[in-house]
C-alpha cells in the first residue's frame, strides 16, 4: 500500500472492501457496494453463514437471495472466516454486534475481538470505519489503541489546522440507520453521518460512503457521530415510553389514544406521532440508551429520562399480562389453566426478527403464571433456544376458524401485515389488541379489549 495514500483516493471505483459481521447491518451494507461495481469480502466468524453467502443464499427474510447471488457469480461479493484477507482490502468496516451483558452494561468484546483481528492484518493507507452502535469515545478509546500496536499512527485532531495532518491509516465512526422492513428508505436513500478521528479520516469515509448513499454528513470527530446515533435511539425510546404511559391513563380514563395520536398528528409543525405497543423490541432501542447511561456514570451524569423510559417501556409487558387476565376474568376465567394463543412474535411487523421481543417476555410472564399458550408467526415456523427463553420446540400452529376458536383469548403482539384481523376477530372468542390492530374490525367489537 502507498505509504502517501489521500483521502481522495476512496472516490475511487472498484475498491476492495471488506465488511465484518454479515448480519443485518454487515449484509446490505456489503450488497450496496457490490452493486455499486467494488469488490467486496465479507469477513465472519460464523462458518455457517459464509458458507450460504458463497453459495448465494441468504438467512435473512427481507434481502433477496438473487441480489446475493448475482454477487457472488460475478465476482464482487463472496464471504470468508479467513481474517488475514483483511491485509487484501482499501477499507474495513466494522458491524458486528454491540448487546448488554447480564448486568445490562455494554458488551464490547466483539468489537475488542475484532479490533484484535484487523491489527496484525492492518495496513498502511487502509480505512477503517466502526459502524457498531456505541457509547462516545469507543473508536478513540477502545479501537485506536488496539490498531495503534502496529505502530502504525492514525493521530486524534481536528480543526481547520489539521486538514492535512499526516495518517499512516484512517479511522472513522459511521452510525448504521438501517431500519429492517422500511420500504421506503432503504440504505442507499438514507443519509450517513461520518466522523473521522482526524479530517483527513473524516474525507476518507466520506468519500467512500458518498459511492453508496445519497448524503453523507460529516461531523467534527468519532464522538459526534457515535453520540447522534444515540440520540437518535434515545429520542425514539423516551417519545415511546411517553406514549406508553399516556396509553395507560387514557385506558384508566376511556379515552382511545390511537384516535388521540391521529388527531394530533394533524398538527403540521412540531409533533411526530409515536405509537403505544406491548413494549420494547429489537436489537436496537431497548439496548443502545443503555450504552449512553453508562458511560455517563464516568462523568458523575445520571440519565434520568433514559432510566424512566427503560422503566415505564419494561413495564409495559406486564401490563398486557394484567390486562389479559383482567379479560379472561369477565368471561369467570383465570389465567391460571386458561390457553391462548400469542399471535406474532417477531419484534416488530413484517420482519424475522425475534431479538428482545416484547411477545417472548409476554409468553414468559404467562408462563410464571400458569397459563398455556401457543403462538402463530409466519416468520418463525418454530422457536430455538435463546439466551434469556426457553421456548425451544414450540412450533407455529396454523391460522384457521376451528384453532382461533378453540382458545379462551387470541393476544395480537405483532400486527403482521399478513393476518386478517376481521377474521380473528370472527372466529376467536376474545380478543387482546395490543397494537391496535383491530381498528378497522366493524363486526362483533365486543369481544376486542384494547390493552
Ligand atoms: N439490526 C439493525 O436494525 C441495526 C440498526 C442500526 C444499527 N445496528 C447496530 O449494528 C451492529 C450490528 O448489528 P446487526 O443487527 O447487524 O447484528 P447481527 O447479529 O445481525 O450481525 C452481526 C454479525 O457479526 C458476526 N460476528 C460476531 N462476532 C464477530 C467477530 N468477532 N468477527 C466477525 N463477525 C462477527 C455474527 O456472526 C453476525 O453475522 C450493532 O452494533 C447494532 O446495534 C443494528
Amino acid at each position: 500500500m502507498p505509504v502517501d495514500r489521500k483521502p481522495e483516493f476512496f472516490k475511487g471505483a472498484q475498491l476492495k472492501v471488506g465488511i465484518i459481521g454479515c448480519g443485518y447491518v454487515g449484509l446490505p451494507l456489503a450488497l450496496r457496494f457490490a452493486e455499486a461495481g467494488h469488490r467486496v469480502t465479507g469477513f465472519d466468524t460464523d462458518p455457517g453463514k459464509v458458507s450460504l453467502l458463497n453459495a448465494g443464499k441468504s438467512f435473512i427474510q427481507h434481502i433477496q437471495q438473487t441480489k446475493i447471488q448475482q454477487f457472488v457469480n460475478s465476482k464482487h461479493f463472496s464471504a470468508t472466516t479467513d481474517f488475514t484477507k483483511l491485509k487484501e482490502v482499501d477499507a474495513i468496516i466494522i458491524c458486528v454486534p454491540t448487546p448488554l451483558d447480564e448486568r445490562r452494561e455494554p458488551d464490547l468484546s466483539y468489537v475488542e475481538q475484532t479490533a484484535q483481528a484487523i491489527q496484525p492484518n492492518l495496513q498502511r493507507g487502509q480505512l477503517v470505519v466502526l459502524e457498531s452502535t456505541t457509547y462516545p469515545g469507543t473508536t478513540e478509546e477502545l479501537v485506536l489503541p488496539i490498531l495503534e500496536k502496529t505502530g502504525l499512527r492514525c493521530p486524534i485532531a481536528s480543526g481547520p489546522e489539521n486538514e492535512n495532518i499526516p495518517c499512516e491509516f484512517f479511522l472513522a465512526f459511521s452510525p448504521e440507520r438501517e431500519d429492517p422492513g422500511n420500504k421506503q428508505y432503504g440504505l442507499a436513500q438514507i443519509p450517513k453521518v461520518v466522523g473521522g478521528l482526524n479530517p483527513p479520516s473524516c474525507r476518507a469515509a466520506v468519500a467512500l460512503y458518498a459511492q453508496v448513499v445519497a448524503r453523507v454528513v460529516p461531523v467534527s470527530s468519532t464522538r459526534a457521530a457515535e453520540m447522534a446515533k444515540l440520540l437518535e435511539n434515545i429520542f425514539r425510546c423516551v417519545n415511546i415510553a411517553l406514549v406508553n404511559e399516556l396509553k395507560m391513563l387514557s385506558l384508566r380514563m376511556n379515552i382511545d389514544i390511537w384516535e388521540v395520536i391521529d388527531a394530533a398528528s394533524t398538527k403540521p409543525f412540531g409533533f411526530m406521532p409515536f405509537y403505544p405497543g406491548p413494549g420494547l423490541g429489537g436489537h436496537c432501542i431497548p439496548i443502545d440508551p443503555y450504552y449512553l447511561s453508562w458511560k455517563a456514570r464516568e462523568f458523575d451524569f445520571s440519565t434520568r429520562f433514559i432510566e424512566l423510559a427503560g422503566e415505564v417501556n419494561t413495564a409495559m409487558p406486564y401490563h398486557v399480562v394484567d390486562a389479559v387476565a383482567a379479560a379472561l376474568n369477565n368471561h369467570k376465567k383465570s389465567l391460571k389453566g386458561s390457553k391462548l394463543l400469542i399471535l406474532g412474535v417477531a419484534y416488530k411487523k413484517d420482519v424475522d426478527d425475534l431479538r428482545e421481543s416484547p411477545s417472548l417476555k409476554i409468553m414468559q410472564l404467562l408462563q410464571q403464571r400458569g397459563a398455556e399458550f401457543d403462538y402463530n408467526d409466519p416468520y418463525f415456523p418454530k422457536l430455538h433456544k435463546m439466551r434469556h427463553y426457553n421456548f425451544e420446540n414450540m412450533k407455529s400452529v396454523p391460522l384457521n376458524p376451528e384453532t382461533l376458536a378453540s382458545y379462551d383469548a387470541v393476544v395480537i403482539s405483532t400486527d403482521h401485515a399478513s393476518y386478517d384481523f376481521g377474521a380473528v376477530v370472527d372466529a376467536a372468542k376474545l380478543v387482546v389488541d395490543t397494537r391496535n390492530a383491530t381498528r378497522r374490525v366493524t363486526r362483533h367489537r365486543n369481544k376486542i379489549i384494547l390493552c
